[in-house]
């Protein structure tokens, strides 16, 4: 869970490492460092904490050289410390290595490697990669990096560098992600197409185990047999800028903002007035699905949020069970899959371990897999039968929003697309509905309006210790994301709780003041909601809730209310979810939280 970047080229490599990491941050920032070929010399320069930290020790000691190496961590193996910082070089410093992954036989490698000699000077695991390619090395670098991998185990992309052969870097991958970047005359590795789309949008997405061989006249790619192979450039379609905070303040502002513009992006070309719902990379035929009896939805964190409202509403608009399974329980429960089982993922980044392991077990045992991701050419989008992409841009904020909502909407296009095929909703139902999708952006640029008046309860409010969020039904999917985000940005301890359930326990904690944010879109729960709303209110509670236009009558249990525009209720979380996401972002600027970096937090979490 650490970002990873190379560059081989005719520029001052430093400069460049350094902006590719500040793309990177967002996968970890503990310790970063660089290690780059000055005159045949192997310079690492590398310190606990954020990169500035790193930038400011560079501008001290400037190192020059346009082959290098740089990364920026999450901690796993070893606090978080100068020491324990990559690049990690051998004992003469002829080669060094930034890691991202886990090596999980690293014990009994760093024994072996004791046993011939090799001093550790750190707590990492990464360590032994250095010595290792020391150990193989015979002249050729890439031999060297082939023979180390073998006899790792665990998940990886690593970049090395080495004064032995002082123009070449050579990259790997496993389970980890890794990109190669193709400029003119320049050439870079990253673990994410963000560190190098200023310099270039062509780019080979690696698979696991194939080897990047760059030195200035090129690149050439290598099987795990040091076999060259041939792959197509993908080309970003995007531009530099789609990752730049563009005059906000935090990306999570800007991505908060961006998701009118995202959720149409991922209905365009899926669904239209008087047309089918047409999911071009989905190819499951509708004998198929008539063979489906159980989908499991696997995730993490907020993609397994969004996995929750997937189960109501292909539960309610197909008729098809659906359990909804974090991953990293998922995997080790050996739940009852088969033939007949449909499992989908749902994965921002693609990459997140727990859901890329479970998405493997679930095919092993014969399941067919469909993956919900926001990045072409991610792992699970590669080994999913079948991939639905969220068209949402790049999310650099740690906390997730605009994924969450266009895995939303994927969620109801899913659900209405296997309605279609197994008609269980007639088509005037089904044009509804989606009638009602398409006005969805507009809805959400009306949401945002609102902003003030959340600001001003979080200027009020952020000072408590905990908060609570209640909701039924579909409102209780969401007010776990409320939940979530409140906590991973601004700290304030909160729960979210199934209003009716609260009353078996949770309602002891409620005093005097307690902050409560009571969700009551569900027109079927509403009086139900009320009473539940009466009840905490009765315990001294401080209730903010939110109800659709229409509802105001919600104004006589409630301290404050804020409404939100009339849509199918089934599609109620796409705009209930945004105020909550505003009120976590304006309770964290309140305490002077760092929104887009949360402490002990990385986006994209690529161990175990
Ligand atoms: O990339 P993924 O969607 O697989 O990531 C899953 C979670 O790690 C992610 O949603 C996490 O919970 C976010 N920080 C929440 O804001």
């Amino acid at each position: 869970m650490c970002g990873i970047v190379g560059y081989v080229g005719k520029k001052e490599a430093s400069p460049v490492l350094i902006h590719g990491l500040s793309r990177l941050e967002y996968r970890g920032y503990d310790s970063a460092g660089v290690a780059i070929i000055e005159d045949n010399i192997l310079k690492v320069t590398k310190c606990k904490g954020r990169l500035a930290n790193l930038e400011a020790k560079l501008e001290q000691n400037p190192i020059h050289g346009s082959v290098g190496i740089g990364h920026t961590r999450w901690a796993t193996h070893g606090e978080p410390s100068d020491l324990n910082s990559h690049p990690h070089s051998n004992e003469d410093e002829t080669i060094s290595v930034v890691h991202n992954g886990i090596i999980e036989n690293y014990i009994q490698l760093r024994e072996w490697l004791t046993a011939k000699g090799y001093k550790f000077n750190s707590e990492t695991d990464t360590e032994v990669i250095p010595h290792l390619v020391d150990y193989y090395y015979k002249g050729n670098l890439e031999e060297a990096v082939i023979k180390a991998i073998s006899k790792m185990d665990g998940s990886y992309a690593i970049g090395v560098v080495s004064t032995h052969e002082p123009g070449k870097l050579v990259a790997v991958r496993k389970d980890s992600p890794l990109i190669a970047g193709i400029g003119e005359g320049e050439f870079f590795i990253a673990s994410d197409i963000p560190a190098i789309l200023n310099y270039t949008r062509d780019v080979y997405l690696l698979n696991d185990k194939e080897f990047v061989v760059i030195t200035k006249d090129g690149i050439k790619l290598l099987s795990e047999e040091g076999d060259e192979i041939k792959k197509d450039i993908f080309h970003v379609t995007w531009n530099a800028d789609a990752a730049e905070k563009g005059g906000y303040e935090h990306f999570m502002l800007k991505e908060i903002h961006e998701q009118p513009k995202a959720i149409r992006d991922t209905m365009t070309s899926r669904i239209a007035l008087g047309k089918p719902i047409t999911l071009d990379k989905i190819t499951l035929t509708k004998d198929q699905l008539e063979n489906i009896n159980k989908i499991y939805i696997v995730a993490c964190g907020t993609a397994y949020h969004a996995g929750i409202v997937g189960k109501y509403v292909i539960e309610k608009l197909a008729r098809i069970p659906v359990e909804v399974d974090i991953a990293s329980e998922f995997r080790y429960r050996n739940p009852i899959i088969d033939n007949k089982t449909l499992m989908i993922v749902i994965s921002q980044s693609g990459e997140t371990a727990d859901t890329l392991a479970a998405l493997r077990e679930a095919k092993k045992s014969g399941a067919r897999v469909i993956a919900v991701t926001n990045v072409v050419g991610s792992s699970v989008s590669r080994e999913a039968h079948d991939v639905l992409y969220t068209w949402a841009g790049p999310e650099i904020a740690v906390a997730s929003t605009k994924a969450y909502t266009t895995q939303l909407i994927a969620m109801y296009i899913i659900a209405l697309y296997f309605a279609q095929y197994k008609e269980t909703l007639s088509s005037e139902q089904i044009e509804e509905i989606k009638e009602a999708m398409l006005k969805l952006p507009e809805q959400t640029e009306e949401v945002l309006k609102h902003k003030e008046v959340l600001q001003k309860f979080a200027s009020k409010n952020y000072m408590h210790r905990d908060m609570f969020f209640l909701g039924r039904g579909l409102d209780y999917a969401v007010a776990m994301e409320g939940s979530l985000k409140l906590k991973e940005i601004s700290y304030i301890h909160s729960e979210a709780y199934a209003a009716g359930e609260l009353k078996h326990g949770t309602i002891a904690l409620i005093e005097n003041g307690t902050v409560v944010i009571a969700l009551a879109t569900q027109e079927e729960l509403f009086e139900k909601m009320v009473s539940n709303i009466k009840e905490v209110k009765t315990r001294g509670a401080n209730v903010l809730a939110f109800a659709f236009e229409g509802n105001e009558t919600i104004e006589k249990t409630v301290d404050s209310a804020l409404y939100i525009p009339k849509t199918e209720e089934v599609l109620a979380p796409v705009l209930s979810v945004v105020p909550l996401q505003l009120l976590s972002y304006y309770m964290a600027v309140q305490k002077g939280c760092d929104v887009d970096k949360p402490r002990n937090l990385a986006k994209s979490v690529t161990v175990e």
